[in-house]
């Protein structure tokens, strides 16, 4: 296959539908993903033929829900390679994975003086949580820098690690730069200090196969939606002995084993994070995109979207006075830039006017932002659905932008 066309395209109804009359140029998948016909369809069905909760009914329509729940949690762990099922948690999204992890691991496990060590790439979800643990334990956060390149070098992290460090909540992917970090060469580092770690893969998971147990990883977080899945769904994987030590986050119907007035006892995990009604149809909607993405050759998917970023780099770089953010050997199917003397939301509203759909600002990442001198960047993402052609419109529209701003 070559980028000039992409066989994964008709896929995506939305991609079929005019926009003032034109087609969408749609470069927006690190923000979120276009969602495939199989996942609409799954959604539909269940809301429409199979509704029913879960864990709970003693009648045909709960058990299937269940059954179908609970298969999309083994479905999930498989994905991620993970050992069990039980180290799957479903939450509303990587954001509240983070909130999770920092509100019941960190409490139980952080006091004053103890480290937790970030990096300069970290997106707000990140560093939020923990910084919100730390104003409440007294424990310290402690960054790593990125280098020109917008990469982090692991001497650096290994210098930054100390005897308090506890934990590092580090992203697999940069959303702002498009680097991949290593992380099993982290994770190595960490846990030498014998210190924990938590990876935010909200843009990894969708652009490589991930093997939790391979990395290493402690923790490891996604949300649905990036990986052509529904709104209000995310994961958190956790290692049992952690997550089997860790108290409940929220309190509610489900999670508990049993209440009286004088205590309540929880239950077995994961089900002591998931508290309430759980979004049903987001989860068989995961499952849905999971099987998706399984029906397709990673190499082709990553093999396409690799030449079609390197084309748009190329692109950009042969227009001149753009400034490409994130230089990563290994990165992820997106390219940040700013045109020097414009604002990005500028060159964005002319991209927008054109029917190009990109993210402009800081990304949820202002301490990068600051780090890199911009106030924001213009980030074109690429997904399975991108061809030459999104990425020619994209390089016209910067054409046009230059002319217009300068
Ligand atoms: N974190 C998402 C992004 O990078 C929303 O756009």
């Amino acid at each position: 296959m070559t980028i000039e066309q992409s066989k994964w395209r008709s896929d995506f109804p939305l991609l079929a539908k005019k926009v003032r009359g034109k087609p969408i140029v749609y470069l927006d998948s690190a923000a979120t993903a276009l969602k495939p016909w199989p996942v609409i369809e799954r959604v539909g069905h269940f809301l429409s033929y199979e509704t029913a909760n879960v864990h709970r009914g003693a009648h045909f329509l709960a058990d299937q829900a269940t059954q179908a729940y609970e298969a999309a949690r083994a479905k999930v762990a498989k994905f991620l390679g993970a050992s069990q099922p039980s180290q799957i948690v479903f939450t509303r999204g990587t954001t509240e994975s983070m909130n999770l992890v920092a509100q019941s691991w960190g409490l139980a496990n952080l006091k004053t003086g103890d480290e937790i060590l970030l990096t300069e790439m970290e997106h707000h979800s990140v560093i939020v949580p923990w910084q919100l643990v730390a104003e409440k334990t007294g424990a310290k956060l402690v960054v790593v820098d990125i280098s020109e390149s917008g990469e982090l070098s692991l001497n650096e992290i290994r210098e930054k690690m100390s005897s308090r460090t506890r934990v590092a909540a580090i992203t697999h992917c940069s959303n702002a730069l498009g680097t991949i970090n290593d992380i099993k060469g982290i994770a190595n580092i960490v846990h030498s200090a014998g210190a924990i770690l938590c990876v935010d893969g909200a843009q990894a998971v969708t652009c490589r196969p991930v093997s939790v147990t391979d990395l290493h990883a402690d923790f490891y977080a996604f949300s649905g939606h990036k990986l052509f899945a529904p709104y209000g769904i995310g994961v958190l994987y956790g290692r049992s002995e952690l997550l089997e030590a860790m108290p409940p986050y929220q309190g509610g119907g489900s999670m508990i084993s049993e209440v009286r007035f004088e205590k309540t006892s929880f239950h077995d995990v994961p089900y002591r994070f998931e508290a309430g009604t759980p979004n049903i149809e987001g989860v068989l909607g995961l499952a849905a995109a999971i099987e998706y993405l399984e029906r397709q050759s990673w190499d082709e998917v990553m093999d396409h979207e690799e030449h079609l970023r390197r084309y748009l780099e190329e692109g950009v770089r042969a227009i001149g006075g753009f400034r490409i953010h994130g230089e990563a050997a290994q990165k992820s199917p997106l390219v940040s830039l700013t045109l020097d003397g414009a604002h990005a939301s500028d060159v964005g509203e002319i991209l927008d006017q054109e029917n190009i759909a990109v993210r402009c600002g800081h990304h949820c990442a202002q301490p990068l932002m600051r780090k890199l001198g911009v106030p924001a960047t213009v980030r074109a993402s690429l997904s399975i659905y991108n061809q030459k052609s999104d990425a020619d419109a994209f390089l016209h529209g910067l054409i046009k932008a230059q002319e217009m701003l300068l």
